[in-house]
């Protein structure tokens, strides 16, 4: 909705998390944020593609759509992609590869997109290898958003890996959906310091995702000290 909707009252939402994003940008020099969330269909990949495209609205801003989830990769089916370009997973296993060469352009957005790639049965050690952060850091010196779409936190361990290379890290919680014992365990797994927010995510209110701040992004490694709590509506 974000890309195909501006003006809707959903992509109004996203442009509130844009600007909470923007803020940290510029306050703490946020700029690769990992969304993830507990599991499975909670909304990461709905939530990182309407999240780019806010981003990406700002032609002054070069932003980076990249998906990181290897296992279920679905940002270029949402985006109706096809997989010419290739993928993170070459980039991965191929060290010579540029970004610049893979990373494709929509053409009728301000908006770069990488693709995961096919799925291997390795992906944990394709995240663990240093390839991983060199290819974020090639990120950070052409993008100034970097948004990855992550595999969902509790069940499989990739998002541990791909959250140390984020300076930021989203949770999205499905409302109706996601239990709670699953979001406390996933935030106790998270490096508190990273937690950027909470984005609520419901797919039968008319307004989508709400956004709550969590003022636990820092330098210091306190725990999330909710101090306040603020609700975009
Ligand atoms: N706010 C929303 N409004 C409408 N549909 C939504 C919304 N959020 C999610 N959905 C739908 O719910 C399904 C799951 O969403 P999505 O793919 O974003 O979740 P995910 O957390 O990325 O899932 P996975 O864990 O499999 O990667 C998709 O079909 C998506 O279109
Ligand atoms: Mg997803």
């Amino acid at each position: 909705m974000s890309l195909h909707a501006p003006h809707s009252a959903a992509a109004e939402r996203y442009r509130m998390l844009r600007h909470v994003v923007e803020s940290l940008r510029k306050n703490t020099n946020l700029q690769v944020l990992a969304v993830t969330s507990p599991g499975a269909g909670d909304g990461k990949t709905t939530t990182s593609i309407n999240l780019a495209g806010a981003l990406a609205q700002s032609t002054a801003e070069r932003v980076l759509l990249a998906d990181v989830d290897l296992r279920r990769p679905s940002v270029a089916r949402q985006l109706g992609l096809d997989g010419s370009r290739g993928s993170l997973v070459n980039a991965l296993v191929k060290p010579g590869l540029a970004l610049e060469d893979i990373v494709e352009q929509l053409p009728e957005f301000n908006l770069s997109v990488l693709q995961a790639g096919e799925a291997t049965d390795t992906t944990y050690e394709l995240l663990k290898s240093p390839r991983l952060d060199e290819l974020v850091d090639e990120a950070r010196r052409h993008y100034d958003y970097i948004v990855l779409d992550t595999p969902p936190f509790v069940p499989v361990p990739d998002g541990r890996l791909i959250t140390k290379s984020a300076d930021g890290v989203l949770v999205v919680v499905a409302a109706n959906r996601t239990p709670r014992g699953a979001l406390a365990e996933a935030v106790s797994l998270i490096d508190p310091a990273k937690i950027v927010g909470f984005v609520f995510n419901s797919d039968d209110s008319p307004t989508n995702a709400s956004y709550y701040y969590g003022g636990g992004y820092g330098k210091s490694a306190r725990p999330p000290l909710w101090r306040h709590l603020w609700r975009s509506s």
